[in-house]
């Protein structure tokens, strides 16, 4: 985890200042490239709505570009990234346009559906508060499942870097608590200090409540599960505290699996070197093997697990778990692919 391609969504608004800083300081701390993306309504204001990120980007001495898009902002941004392989999506849970409510629904779109991590930020009274080092304690909530370890990772690796310090936080059964956290303490924390925390409740509820009560200024939760949500994007308890958790909220997403994660009448997305692999398990259990670049554009496609198809998230396109075009744009089928 290291986040060297990272994309921050922007309206040039104050609201969208800390998602700026924090990004600048994410791309910093690992030497990445920054992209800066502004859906606009207006091209004549686009240029002014990206002019603080670029100033600060460039002050901070971070490589940087600047990205103009119009459309739908959800698509735009999820697009952008694809297209850039970016590994994370910084934004702001309030807008990106002013009407929207606590969490908006462009950003909620994203959260969503990006191909890639998302970070949430809140509004800062003072944005300029932000330091180098944004972050200083981080909740990190597991279940014990793949993608809560894999979200695990990210957070430790992230703690490290920014010098944080890391809670981990279990919710349900006490004994299996117990053992999941000195797993997770053991195997993926590599015995860094964490303190662990093993609670009864309603998983959503409880999260948000102790991010609340000991003052977590992160909290990272895996996209999906908590209870097990497997054919969800996003399982409702990531929502949920994407939604209401009073800090930011980094939501590590899952989207390459193991071939061994993917069950009869399922598919996923399985990286091997440098491309990714879109596979499907017929009922039978023989594996299909086609390439998961859109043959539109070469986005991403994604696993329908509802529509058990596979889905672009760039312009729509559609394709049978075996590749074939339901919906264009897309002409062509998704080529065959070897693992
Ligand atoms: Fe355009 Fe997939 S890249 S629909």
């Amino acid at each position: 985890m290291a986040y060297k391609r990272i994309v921050v969504a922007t309206d040039g608004s104050s609201t969208a200042e800390t998602a700026e800083r924090i990004a600048i300081a994410l791309a910093r701390s690992t030497k990445g490239t920054l992209s800066i993306v502004h859906v606009f309504t207006d091209r004549a204001r686009a240029d002014a709505a990206v002019a603080r990120a670029v100033a600060l980007a460039e002050e901070r001495q971070v490589k940087h570009e600047i990205v103009l898009a119009d459309g739908d902002p959800a698509d735009a941004i999820m697009g952008i990234a694809d297209e850039r392989d970016a590994e994370i999506i910084v934004t702001g849970s309030r807008g990106l346009f002013k009407s929207e409510q606590l969490i908006g629904s462009v950003v909620r779109k994203v959260v969503n559906n990006a191909p890639c991590d998302v970070l949430l930020t809140r509004p800062r009274e003072d944005p300029a508060t932000v330091g180098e080092a944004p972050y200083h304690r981080i909740l990190l909530a597991t279940d014990g499942s793949a993608t809560a370890d894999r979200a695990a990772r990210k957070g430790f690796a992230l703690a490290k870097r920014l010098a944080a310090s890391v809670a981990l936080v279990f919710v349900g059964h006490p004994k299996t608590g117990e053992l999941v956290l000195a797993d997770t303490a053991a195997t993926i924390g590599e015995g860094a200090p964490a303190d662990q925390m093993i609670l009864e409740g309603e998983p959503g509820e409880t999260i948000i409540g102790t991010a609340r009560e000991h003052r977590f200024d992160l909290v990272i939760v895996g996209n999906k599960g908590m209870a097990g949500a497997r054919a969800a994007i996003l399982g409702s308890v990531p929502r949920e505290i994407a939604e209401f958790a009073p800090c930011d909220v980094l939501v590590a997403r899952t989207i390459a699996q193991n071939l061994s994660e993917i069950q009869p009448g399922e598919g996923g997305i399985v990286a091997t070197g440098d491309h990714k692999v879109a596979v499907y398990r017929r009922p039978d259990g023989a594996v299909v093997t086609i390439s998961a670049k859109c043959t539109h554009m070469g986005c991403t496609v994604k696993w329908n697990a509802a529509d058990k198809v596979w889905d672009c998230p760039c312009h729509g396109s559609r394709y049978t778990p075996t590749g074939e075009v339901i919906n264009g744009p897309a002409e062509r089928a998704l080529a065959p692919a070897e693992l």
